[in-house]
């Protein structure tokens, strides 16, 4: 009976000394392929307090699936038009809504169909959870983040430290094929994966890996070439059911609780992601980050490159470019044709 209220008390007091705070994160695109297991794994996060997702069908299933689980986060759930109350003082805000690639696509042949989603979360942030960290899935990053990114600044609503492109299942894999290779645990292996999302612009640094990755020339250029296609190889493996879902969800369910520990004060948070935030470069590069209660509380800029990888980046980088000018003038156009309609609207009411 002692034993036991000594080990309650103890509890307590260690509860308050640890100072954990619970933080709001809200999923967009919950009931999809990614954001079913995400939210999952979130449901399970201790630094969640209130998960709170969103989709334009399908959700409440969802929400009814997921609270049945025993752990202490709270789930609500918000259809279509109530993503407003959905991200109403969110900490984070995550998105994996939009359409997936089918063989033979590649991820920019989808911002046809997955640039407005960019618009519509990030205005949707700009007016309920200004505050809020925001960070895609949906593809192709590379485009979607200066869409996002344009369309806060015209809300006045733009804090470079506050927006993500979420690049780390390009981390997850490096570290996987590396400890493969190497037999080694793949948790033991920390490769930093720089650039973008996409194709050759997703580049491992295989110079900063650690443990130090010695070997063949050959070995590097084949274990880069299998990052860089990673994701087609899903794609292909799932003949035509979608894209990568379940090591996607680990990997953005990794970057939330990062930036979870970041808003909790942990220290040395770190992750690499594609932002817009003192990216080296180019306007938006993914690159190590210290993260904080600021979101990025550092830019780590970019790694030493040995030859190979200078002349990879040197490759790179006309085409990462071509993507980010796409994504700000599909922004422009949009958010200038919208404000047009709008006065017009005004002007009709007069
Ligand atoms: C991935 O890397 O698996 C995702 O970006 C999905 C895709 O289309 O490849």
């Amino acid at each position: 009976m002692l034993a036991s209220t000594t080990k309650g008390l103890l509890q307590r007091f260690l509860n308050q000394r640890s100072c954990r705070r619970e933080f709001k994160v809200a999923v967009v695109g919950a009931s999809g392929g990614i954001g079913q297991p995400l939210s999952l794994l979130l449901k399970q996060n201790p630094l969640v307090g209130e998960l709170s997702i969103h989709d334009m069908k399908n959700i409440k299933g969802v929400q009814a699936d997921l609270s049945h689980i025993c752990t202490s986060v709270q789930t609500n759930a918000y259809e279509d038009q109530e993503l407003g109350d959905c991200l109403a003082g969110a900490d984070v805000v995550v998105v994996p809504a939009g359409m997936p690639r089918k063989p033979g696509m590649t991820r920019d042949q989808l911002f046809e169909a997955n640039a407005g989603v960019a618009l519509r979360v990030a205005c949707a942030v700009s007016e309920s959870c200004p505050q809020a960290l925001l960070a895609f899935v949906t593809n192709p990053i590379n485009s979607i983040v200066p869409i996002a990114a344009e369309l806060l600044k015209s809300k006045d609503a733009y804090d470079p430290r506050r927006l993500f492109g979420i690049t780390t299942l390009d981390v997850v894999r490096a570290s996987t094929f590396v400890g493969d290779f190497l037999n080694l645990n793949p948790r033991k292996v920390d490769l930093p994966v720089i650039g973008g999302h996409a194709g050759k612009t997703i580049l491992p640094v295989f110079s900063q890996c650690c443990p130090s990755f010695q070997c063949q020339l050959e070995d590097i250029k084949r274990l880069t070439h299998r990052i860089q296609e990673a994701g087609t190889e899903v794609v292909i493996a799932k003949a035509g059911a979608g894209s990568a879902t379940l090591s996607m969800a680990y990997a953005a369910a990794r970057f939330v609780n990062s930036l979870l520990r970041g808003l909790n004060e942990e220290p040395d948070v770190m992750e690499c992601a594609f932002v817009g935030y003192k990216s080296p470069c180019l306007p938006f590069f993914a690159t190590p980050l210290v993260l904080s209660g600021k979101g990025i509380e550092k830019n780590l800029g970019l790694p030493h490159l040995d030859d190979f990888e200078r002349e990879s980046l040197e490759q790179m980088l006309p085409e990462l470019e071509k993507s980010i000018q796409k994504g700000i003038a599909y922004a422009k156009e949009n958010i200038a044709a919208k404000d047009e309609q709008e006065q017009c609207q005004k002007e009709c009411q007069k």
